[in-house]
């Protein structure tokens, strides 16, 4: 499958959820939340967001910058088109746009972005090309998923002889703080249900599905974690030159 496919992909997986994701995305709001206390003081600064989703962390942007340019972005159009409703801010504007090959002129104060880089195909490399888009004074701050993800459920498909369809997960550049959360699901179909519902559900290319085994992968996590299933979300800063 080529790069543009799995990106279409994931697009529709997430633009099919639009409606619905702040009803199912608690744990991404709260990382916004968390991921708003380190926004930098700035004055009038020309702020990118990626993957904007519904806009937990715009309104974050819009509070905080309300002098700011701003351009608010996602590879979803249904999702651009949810945080441009759930945000009519007047001096923003809202674009889809693939955050990993920006179609934008550079020059920003500050990019952000919660929990969308570890779609990118090569988050590392994404993470730093967006360097270039920056102002000498400018940085990157962002949240994303952590490689350390979900650690209890590639245990359990190991076990079962299986692979991981989840998206790769990646170490991360300028990584200033990591948390883990650990979350009890009322079973394993729960924690995969908790993945698909805001959109997350789409399996990284060339995944194929084994029904049987995966049920047995589910009941390993049941039996042997309790269901209890650690999000690894980690949080990073990258400036200009550093
Ligand atoms: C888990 S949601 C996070 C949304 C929002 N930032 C939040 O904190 O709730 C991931 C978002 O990233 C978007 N996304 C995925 N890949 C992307 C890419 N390559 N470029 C821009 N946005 C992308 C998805 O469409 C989705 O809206």
């Amino acid at each position: 499958m080529s790069s543009a496919e799995q990106k279409a992909r994931i697009a529709s997986s997430f633009g099919a959820r639009a409606n619905t994701y702040d009803g199912t995305a608690k744990l991404q709001r709260d990382i916004a939340d968390l991921l708003a206390t380190h926004l930098p003081d700035m004055y009038w600064p020309r702020v990118l967001e990626i993957g904007a989703g519904t806009g937990f962390l715009t309104r974050h942007l819009f509070a905080r910058y309300p002098q700011g340019r701003h351009l608010i972005t996602d590879i979803a159009p249904e999702m651009v088109d949810a945080c441009h409703r759930n945000h009519p801010h007047a001096a923003a504007q809202f674009a889809v746009m693939d955050g990993e090959s920006p179609s934008v002129e550079g020059g920003f104060d500050l990019i952000a972005s919660s929990m969308a880089v570890q779609w990118f195909d090569d988050p590392h490399s994404g993470l730093e090309r967006l360097r270039a888009f920056l102002n000498p004074e400018g940085m990157v701050l962002y949240a994303a998923l952590g490689h350390d993800s979900f650690r209890e459920w590639d245990a359990c498909l190991q076990e079962a002889g299986l692979d991981s369809g989840l998206t790769a997960r990646h170490e991360l550049p300028g990584v200033f703080t990591e948390s883990r959360i650990a979350v009890k699901y009322d079973n394993a179909r729960a924690f995969l249900k908790a993945l698909r519902d805001p959109g997350s559900g789409t399996p990284r290319p060339g995944y194929k599905s084994q029904s049987f085994s995966l049920r047995r992968a589910c009941r390993l996590l049941e039996e042997r974690y309790g269901a209890e299933v650690t999000w690894h979300v980690v949080y990073g800063t990258l400036c200009h030159n550093a």
